[in-house]
This record gives C-alpha cells, sequence and structure tokens, in this order.
C-alpha cells in the first residue's frame, strides 16, 4: 500500500505510539452547509449515527485481535481474505462504510458544483464523450443500482487508465477490484430518503450542485499506478 492511498485514512495515535481505535473524522463542513439539496436533518444523521456506527462496529470486530486494530480500515477491506472468517463480512461492511463514507463527505462542498477543469475534465472528454454524457450516465447507473451501494468515477488500472462509472453493493470499494475512486455518490436510502423519500433519482439529479470538483480533481491527479498498487 502506497503513501497516497494511506494518506486517505485518519489513523490516530496515542501519545505512546501505539494506534488507537478507528475514529469517526468531523465533517469538513456545517451540517445544513449543503442545503437544500442535502438536507442538515439527513446528514446529522448519515455522519452522526450511521457513519458513526460503521465505526464503532468496526471497532468492536477487532477487539480481539490487537494485531489489526495497528491496520488502516483501507488495509483491513483490501485485504479482507487474510482475516480471520468469523470478522470477515463485519470488517467488509462496517471498514468499507468507514472508508466510503469518509471519502465521501470531501467529495461535496458548499461551494461545490459547476463543471470540472484541467487533466480531469480533458479524461471525462475522452471517454464519455462529453461532461453531460458522463452524468447521464452517472445517474443511470445510480438509478439503476439495485438494492444499497455507491456510484463511483472511477479510473481503470488497465487499459491506460481509462475512466468508468461503476457501482458496488453494500459498502464495497472500487480499488477491491484495482479502481482507483475519484468520484462517489452514496445511494443507500439512509443518504436521501428523508428529504427525497423513494425519488432516488431526485437525489442523484440534484447532487451535482454539491460536488467537490477540486476534490475530484486532486483525486485524478495521483490516480496513477503507483497510487493503486
Ligand atoms: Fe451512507
Amino acid at each position: 500500500m502506497t503513501e497516497a492511498v494511506t494518506r486517505d485514512h485518519e489513523v490516530a495515535t496515542h501519545p505512546a505510539g501505539g494506534v488507537s481505535n478507528h475514529l469517526l473524522p468531523p465533517l469538513p463542513y456545517d451540517p445544513a452547509a449543503l442545503e437544500p439539496y442535502i438536507d442538515a436533518r439527513t446528514m446529522r444523521l448519515h455522519h452522526g449515527k450511521h457513519h458513526a456506527s460503521y465505526v464503532e462496529k468496526l471497532n468492536t470486530a477487532l477487539e480481539t485481535f490487537p494485531d489489526l486494530q495497528q491496520k488502516t480500515a483501507l488495509w483491513l477491506l483490501l485485504n479482507v481474505g487474510k482475516l480471520p472468517m468469523s470478522i470477515r463480512m463485519a470488517v467488509r461492511n462496517n471498514a468499507g462504510g468507514h472508508v466510503n463514507h469518509s471519502l465521501f463527505w470531501r467529495a461535496m462542498s458548499a461551494t461545490g458544483g459547476g463543471a470540472p477543469s484541467g487533466p480531469l475534465a480533458d479524461a471525462i472528454k475522452r471517454d464519455f464523450g462529453s461532461f453531460d454524457l458522463f452524468k447521464a450516465r452517472f445517474d443511470e447507473a445510480g438509478v439503476a443500482l439495485f438494492g444499497s451501494g455507491w456510484v463511483w468515477l472511477a479510473r481503470a488500472r488497465k487499459e491506460g487508465g481509462r475512466l468508468e462509472v461503476i457501482t458496488t453493493s453494500g459498502h464495497d470499494n472500487p480499488l477491491m477490484d484495482g479502481r482507483f475512486p475519484l468520484l462517489l455518490n452514496d445511494a443507500w436510502e439512509h443518504a436521501y430518503y428523508l428529504k427525497h423519500e423513494n425519488r432516488r433519482a431526485d437525489y442523484l439529479n440534484g447532487w451535482w450542485a454539491v460536488v467537490n470538483w477540486q476534490e475530484a480533481a486532486r483525486r485524478y491527479e495521483r490516480s496513477d499506478d503507483s497510487a493503486v498498487s
């Protein structure tokens, strides 16, 4: 795992030098900052209850495995097959939930929206035809996703680093399949149901107004092979 990937994760350090349990990262903005596209009540529950619960359950799963407590959530997710059978499912679900939500908060901004510029914009045009065609593909994938999961813009390791829109079930992450995540949207009902009820398409459509393209561009610029090996 390279530094570029592990940097994505908050690893709190004890004064004594050991690594503590996983921690809920603070929201990078006020819960009401993304109104009206994402309401403050949804944001408080999503971050303070749902994400917090994944962190708590991950810590619980690792309670009797001190060696594994030293690992980052991303390492645990990418090495789930090496873990004791008794905790594999709990770690996959909850390390994944922790990793993905930590990325998700940073993928949005109160000053977001608009369109990307620079190399990411060029790559989107190259691989999807246009920015609008990319957005349509992303929305379609989000609507078509059955059950709970995530929609991603990801960069393939092979095929010249082509950009792809993909979905994952549960809290799986594209890095589990060798793709580097650039942008993600949460398509679990808990992300939108209070405001939009069953209208997932409305949520997906409005979400573009809060996308943090600077963060996506930053991730694209370090998404070469060295970052996913
Ligand atoms: Fe979520």
